[in-house]
């Protein structure tokens, strides 16, 4: 399958990422230790921090940001519209063409930038969509052409480096690493939708 494909640029949001991100309570992991979406019962929103990869989840933000997955919801639509109008045999693209977007499936990753994520196929999903955020240029992408982990370094990658307000679909099969490529520690958000 085609790793990634580029859907658009100037993806911007109306709310302010900060004041998002402020009234995100800290990392819980889930006690059973499990990969699966933990949702804390209280319903607040936390982030899911996943040691193996240095990544972070927010869950249950639908729940507490339904407005701002609903715009973010309302833009994917009308992207997606766009692409109907190509006709297209690529299976990547036509996991999006053909897949019921909903509100409630948008999702923030944080990513801190002083630590890489090892190559890895994601252990959740197999096709997303991400959206520059905030940082985004900070990390470079890359995404091997083999979904088997083991092979990474022995096989051609494709890289990209995201910005601020790029949307990327992805093959999250594919094994793919982040590396940072700025001495910044801020951390990098991106929004994220998962597909399947
Ligand atoms: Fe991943």
């Amino acid at each position: 399958m085609t790793p990634f494909i580029k859907l658009a640029q100037d993806f911007r949001v109306n709310w302010n990422v900060n004041d998002i991100v402020g009234k995100i309570s800290d990392d819980i992991k889930d006690p059973n230790n499990n990969l699966v979406p933990y949702y804390d019962p209280s319903g607040a929103a936390h982030w899911q921090y996943y040691l193996n990869v240095n990544i972070a989840f927010t869950r249950n933000f639908y729940k507490n940001f339904p407005r701002e997955c609903f715009e973010v919801y309302i833009k994917l639509k009308e992207l997606q519209k766009e692409y109907l109008k190509i006709p297209t045999d690529d299976e990547l693209m036509l996991e999006f063409i053909n897949h019921r977007i909903v509100p409630d499936r948008v999702n923030i990753i944080r990513n801190m930038i002083d630590g890489n994520v090892q190559p890895h196929s994601d252990a959740t999903r197999t096709v997303c969509i991400n959206i520059g955020l905030q940082n985004s240029n900070t990390s470079k992408i890359r995404v091997s052409n083999s979904t088997v982990e083991s092979e990474f370094y022995d096989t051609p990658t494709t890289d990209f480096i995201m910005n601020d307000g790029d949307v990327f679909l992805l093959s999250t099969k594919n094994t793919h690493s982040v590396e940072s490529v700025a001495d910044s520690l801020d951390p990098r958000y991106i929004i994220t939708y998962h597909l399947k």
